[in-house]
């Protein structure tokens, strides 16, 4: 069985994008209230005793948009500063990481995946909901400080598209010939955006591979993932091509990991709401973090139960969720 030991950790539902497949324009979103987000102290304390002790040591920052949530360097230095913290990232969209990159990695953050769906600014644009021109070369400048700073790996995400960007696979993965990074491609999933993906569909990592593969060739890498990506590349190129399949593949047997909201329901699976605990409500209530300890053990031992198992049918399910609610 899979050891679960990384937690990725909403730190808030908003986004200063709306990106077509995450959260459209339009989309009715419930965002949490303010008094409803765990504060840093309840997160901190839910890492140090209760995450920790049962055995989490990676932990992940996502959003929403991570970066809008105040304070994040001091997090971000806090959790670094836990003595079992083993590995610690951020998922962000890249916006505001220019002037804030040397600040995260002073504090202890050491890995960062940035989304970057598209090279032309204007496709860029339309993808994120039009949120104001010059966005894209903000985000690229977002990029540029990350690796100058020295984050490593650096991981660039694209959920690909039909007729939005996928005419922009080749442009993509060719980011890779030359600097160490990791692109990686995402199957695009109806999670509250069903109306972009029944008009649009999916497209399937094996042919984008093809694609790639008939361009420049492809070998496995030596590099292997901890997560949910294949991960490729091609000869003789510096950086390495990673392909999120979860349409067309099931990579739930291998799963390790669970997710805390921004207001603090522990979900052990981004697919299935079964079993999903609010942690917050029980904090607030009084109850005793060795007895929290109690139920999230119980959680990672019924797990593998929970994991979704629906590929069979064909489809991922629905969710009552969007993808910036539920964390990425
Ligand atoms: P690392 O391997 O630690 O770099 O993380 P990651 O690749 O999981 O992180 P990231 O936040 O960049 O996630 C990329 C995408 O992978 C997500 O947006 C999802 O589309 C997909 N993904 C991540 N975790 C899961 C998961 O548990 N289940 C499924 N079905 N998809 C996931
Ligand atoms: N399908 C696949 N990936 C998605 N993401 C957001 N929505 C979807 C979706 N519908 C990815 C983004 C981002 C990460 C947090 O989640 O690319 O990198
Ligand atoms: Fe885009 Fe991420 Fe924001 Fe969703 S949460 S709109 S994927 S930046």
């Amino acid at each position: 069985m899979n050891q679960v030991d990384y937690l990725r950790i909403s730190l808030i539902d908003r986004c200063n994008f709306r990106c077509q497949y995450c959260m459209p324009e339009g989309a009715e979103i419930d965002y949490i209230l303010k008094q409803q987000l765990l504060t840093d102290e309840e997160l901190l304390t839910l890492i140090a005793e209760v995450f920790i002790p049962v055995g989490f040591t990676r932990f992940r920052l996502t959003g929403g948009e991570p970066l809008l949530r105040p304070h994040v360097v001091e997090l971000v230095r806090a959790i670094a500063s836990f003595s079992q913290t083993q590995d610690l990232s951020m998922t962000t969209n890249g916006f505001l990481l220019a002037p804030i990159a040397q600040n995260l990695y002073d504090a202890g953050l050491r890995r960062i995946n940035i989304s970057l769906d598209s090279l032309e600014p204007d496709t860029f644009d339309q993808i994120i909901g039009n949120r104001g021109r010059g966005r894209w070369e903000q985000v690229w400048q977002g990029i540029q400080a990350a690796h100058r700073v020295g984050f490593d790996p650096l991981k660039l995400n694209v959920v690909v598209i039909p007729g939005v960007n996928d005419h922009e696979v080749l442009d993509l993965a060719a980011l890779t010939l030359d600097r160490n990074w990791h692109v990686r491609f995402i199957e695009f999933m109806p999670i509250g955006n069903w109306q972009l993906f029944g008009d649009r569909g999916w497209v399937s990592s094996a042919q984008l591979r093809q694609q790639i593969r008939d361009r420049w060739g492809l070998t496995d890498s030596q590099v292997r993932g901890n997560g949910p990506a294949d991960i490729f590349q091609i000869p003789g190129a510096k950086g390495t091509l990673g392909f999120i399949s979860q349409m067309s593949e099931c990579f739930c047997d291998r799963c390790n990991r669970m997710r805390l909201s921004a207001d603090g329901w522990l979900r052990p699976c981004l697919l299935n709401e079964t079993g999903q605990l609010d942690l917050k409500t029980a904090l607030r209530s009084g109850v005793s973090t060795a007895q929290l300890q109690e139920q999230v053990r119980h959680l990672l031992a019924i797990k593998p139960e929970i994991n979704f198992k629906g590929r069979e049918s064909g489809t991922t399910g629905i969710y009552s969720r969007t993808m910036s609610q539920i964390g990425g």
